[in-house]
């Protein structure tokens, strides 16, 4: 048989994959290189929020070419993702350079991490290029390695990251289907451009919060709670939960050294108002990841009177509206 560098080879794949809110997050690792985390954590995949991938694997590409739609990709960048291709290559026992096109359907904007929904897309595309047939599992374990997050962006709906200690027992499965519950996520963005301090740079500190430990401590029970939560459809209990973890995890990230200050004034007044819509009698909660934009989460009958009150709200710019979504699939149009 000929080696694959001596045939004319071609082989293409595209895939979308969503990005997610975190309900218990993902702050800290036992193993950087393996991205092992060292609390599990439960998400939501978002609608609005997806990145498409093409992966072609050619004998005519001399090296990897990485390019992004419509945004600048930068080196550092294009360097995790050609890692990224190495693993996948490993995997699949080739040796072919690869051409990578990607997009995001939200805007650069918004501060949403990209990297789960573009290392869950570029998993997906580029096993299915080289002829992998891989289950969700394996799937969403060769994502963690890529973005520790990417690994919930694999299975549907409502997800939970089971830790692990181990790169196969470190993976992510579907808790409930996108159609469980009708849940809204509205990412209001107070802030344009990305986030100043990548989450990848500010976990590798977590360590140094003195609230650290006690984090890790109380998480077992929060994932409890937010699990009991979605089985009974108790959105009290998701909200109340939900708002005190974003909490606890920000507590953790300021008092960590050197400090991470991700909320601005914009951040601060949504907190605020949301307090009071509730005082009000509205159910609606806030959380926020590793930069000063807030999802607002509420249920879909509620989601109405919601984005009508956020009109007052002089510092937000713009509103994302997401609804429970499926993970990563392999889509038939390829971007080139
Ligand atoms: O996977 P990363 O490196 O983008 O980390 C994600 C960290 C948080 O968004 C803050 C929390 C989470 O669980 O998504």
């Amino acid at each position: 048989m000929r080696k694959e560098s001596e045939l004319s080879l071609k082989m293409k794949a595209t895939a979308i994959a969503p990005a997610s809110i975190a309900l218990i997050k993902y702050w800290g690792k036992r193993d950087d290189r393996l991205r092992l985390p060292l609390n599990p954590s439960v998400s939501m995949n978002l609608s609005a929020c997806l990145t498409t991938t093409t992966v072609e694997f050619a004998t005519g590409h001399r090296h990897d070419q990485v390019e992004m739609i419509g945004e600048e990709i930068s080196e550092k960048e294009i360097a995790r993702v050609k890692d990224h291709l190495n693993w996948i290559r490993k995997l699949g026992k080739s040796r072919l350079s690869a051409k990578v096109v990607t997009k995001n359907s939200f805007p650069k904007s918004s501060g949403i991490a990209s990297s789960a929904s573009g290392f869950a897309a570029l998993t997906v595309a580029a096993t299915a290029a080289l002829g992998l047939r891989l289950p969700e599992r394996k799937l969403s374990t060769m994502a963690r390695i890529g973005s520790g997050s990417a690994c919930r962006s694999i299975p549907d709906g409502f997800v939970e990251w089971k830790e692990g200690n181990t790169t196969g027992s470190s993976f992510a499965y579907s808790l409930y289907p996108p159609d469980w519950w009708d849940i809204c996520d509205l990412l209001l963005i107070v802030s344009p451009g990305g986030k100043k301090v990548s989450s990848t740079a500010g976990m590798a500190e977590a360590w140094t919060s003195p609230f650290f430990e006690a984090r890790l401590e109380n998480i077992k029970d929060r994932i409890k709670k937010v699990k009991k939560a979605l089985k009974q459809k108790n959105f009290i209990l998701l909200g109340e939960t939900t708002e005190e973890e974003a909490v606890n995890l920000h507590a953790v990230m300021m008092t960590q050294k050197p400090p991470l200050f991700y909320w601005n004034e914009g951040t601060m007044e949504i907190i605020l108002a949301v307090c009071e819509w509730r005082n009000q009698g509205l159910p609606v909660y806030f959380t926020i990841d590793a930069g000063p934009n807030v999802h607002l989460i509420t249920e879909g009958k509620n989601e109405k009177e919601v984005r009508g009150r956020i009109r007052s709200l002089k510092n937000v710019k713009d509103a994302i509206v997401n609804k429970p979504a499926k993970g990563a699939v392999l889509a038939e149009n390829h971007l080139f």
